[in-house]
């Protein structure tokens, strides 16, 4: 492909070099996937105002996300088996998210381990927590994200159970992949992929192999995460976890006010709204339509990101302009990844952050802490999740 212009333009390299198996798993959502869509339409019903006669120079991107300065209010989301889709994928899109001035949040699900992302970068990242039923190993897990300096624990809450995707079970979702037939006939034209594989000895779950009890090869990886998570996690347990970090938290796949409420009285720094990307609970709203309720339930009091269908600057925006002041990406910097490494990470990021300075500029903005909904031309019924919009 001679220029990269968009996030598409990635999405069609990446799906091009990464083995099916790994493509599949990034681009589902869970049962009919109207929720992944839906991420993505409602965003497009969102209009911009244009305003005209106003100064643009000297704009900035600049923000904070809990207290930490981002070049651009957009941070990489937790993204399990990123080192799947393209060899040292964590460590790459670490690096990129460093020198790009934005945070990158480690998924316990990751490749490469806590420790060795923090060996291969030098500034400190988020790391996200999954809590397993062996509270030992998420003391020991919690412990070691402390060493290893992350700046923030980002807990998951969407995921107490895995909303199932159909593709992941047909492709017999696997890290490594097993050598079925075909999946040699796949791996067969994704030379790309496996040369960088074959140089890589990052190939199985690094925060878990070697620091769980019982977990030897993959298979039985497989077997121990698909029963480890807890389904017992409840708001006294995610207490106790607060005061184990003693850190800052942030507390991830909110997407009702009464449960926004909840974060906000055990003192999360923030919260993110998110389905999961669609891939947790479809027949859910999008993220971006559940905002506003959300919003208006805190009152102000607790900072909140969003993410879930996010595919452009433009996106970024709108959500930033809806109130939230922070977002995530996840699939767009897999694209990124997968189509092109670290490179193609810091192409994403490139992408989004010049969508968003000239949306922005053509908005009549200069600053994006100034966003609002003086921005913005909402559907009528749009902030009303009982609407038809
Ligand atoms: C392939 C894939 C793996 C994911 N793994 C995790 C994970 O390990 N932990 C987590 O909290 N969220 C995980 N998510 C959800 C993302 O953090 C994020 O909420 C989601 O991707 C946002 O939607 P978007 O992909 O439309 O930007 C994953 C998402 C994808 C696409």
């Amino acid at each position: 492909m001679a220029v990269i212009t968009t996030i598409d333009d990635l999405h069609r390299l990446y799906r091009r070099r990464a083995p099916r198996m790994f493509y599949d798993y990034c681009e589902s959502g869970s049962w009919t996937e109207q929720t992944f869509r839906d991420n993505i339409g409602d965003f497009q019903k969102i209009r911009l105002r244009q305003r005209v006669a106003v100064d643009m120079s000297n704009r900035s991107t600049a923000s904070t996300m809990i207290g930490e300065r981002v070049a651009m209010p957009v941070a990489l989301a937790p993204v399990g088996m990123t080192g799947m889709q393209h060899a040292d994928g964590e460590i790459l899109a670490a690096r990129a998210a460093e020198a790009f001035g934005v945070p990158f949040t480690l998924s316990t699900m990751s490749i490469c381990s806590i420790e060795d992302v923090a060996a291969q970068t030098s500034k400190p990242f988020w790391f996200q927590l999954y809590v397993m039923k062996d509270e030992d190993f998420v003391r020991r897990l919690i412990g070691r994200a402390r060493d290893a300096g992350c700046s923030a624990l980002v807990l998951t809450l969407d995921l107490q159970l895995l909303g199932q995707r159909h593709k992941d079970l047909k492709n017999g979702l696997s890290a490594p992949p097993k050598l079925t037939l075909p999946v040699i006939a796949d791996l067969a034209t994704k030379w790309r992929w496996g040369l960088g594989m074959l140089a890589t000895k990052r190939r199985k779950f690094g925060n878990i192999v070697g620091h769980a009890q019982g977990v030897g090869d993959p298979a039985s990886l497989m077997a121990w995460t698909a029963e480890q998570f807890d389904p017992q996690l409840d708001w006294g347990k995610i207490e106790k976890l607060r005061d184990l970090w003693g850190g800052k938290l942030i507390l991830k796949g909110i997407l009702d006010a009464e449960d926004a409420v909840m974060a906000q009285k055990i003192g999360a720094d923030a919260i993110v709204v998110s389905n999961h990307g669609g891939r947790q609970l479809d027949g859910a709203h999008s993220s971006i339509r559940m905002l506003p309720s959300i919003l208006e339930a805190l009152g102000g009091r607790t900072e909140v990101h969003l993410d879930s269908g996010i595919r452009s600057g433009q996106d970024v925006l709108k959500a930033l302009a809806m109130g939230a002041q922070g977002t995530f990406i996840g699939r767009a910097f897999v694209y990124g990844l997968g189509a092109m490494g670290q490179a193609g990470v810091t192409k994403a990021l490139q992408v989004i952050h010049t969508e968003l300075d000239k949306t922005m500029a053509l908005c009549g903005e200069r600053d994006v802490t100034a966003l609002g909904r003086h921005n913005l031309i909402v559907p009528q019924g749009f902030d009303d999740p009982t609407a038809v919009v």
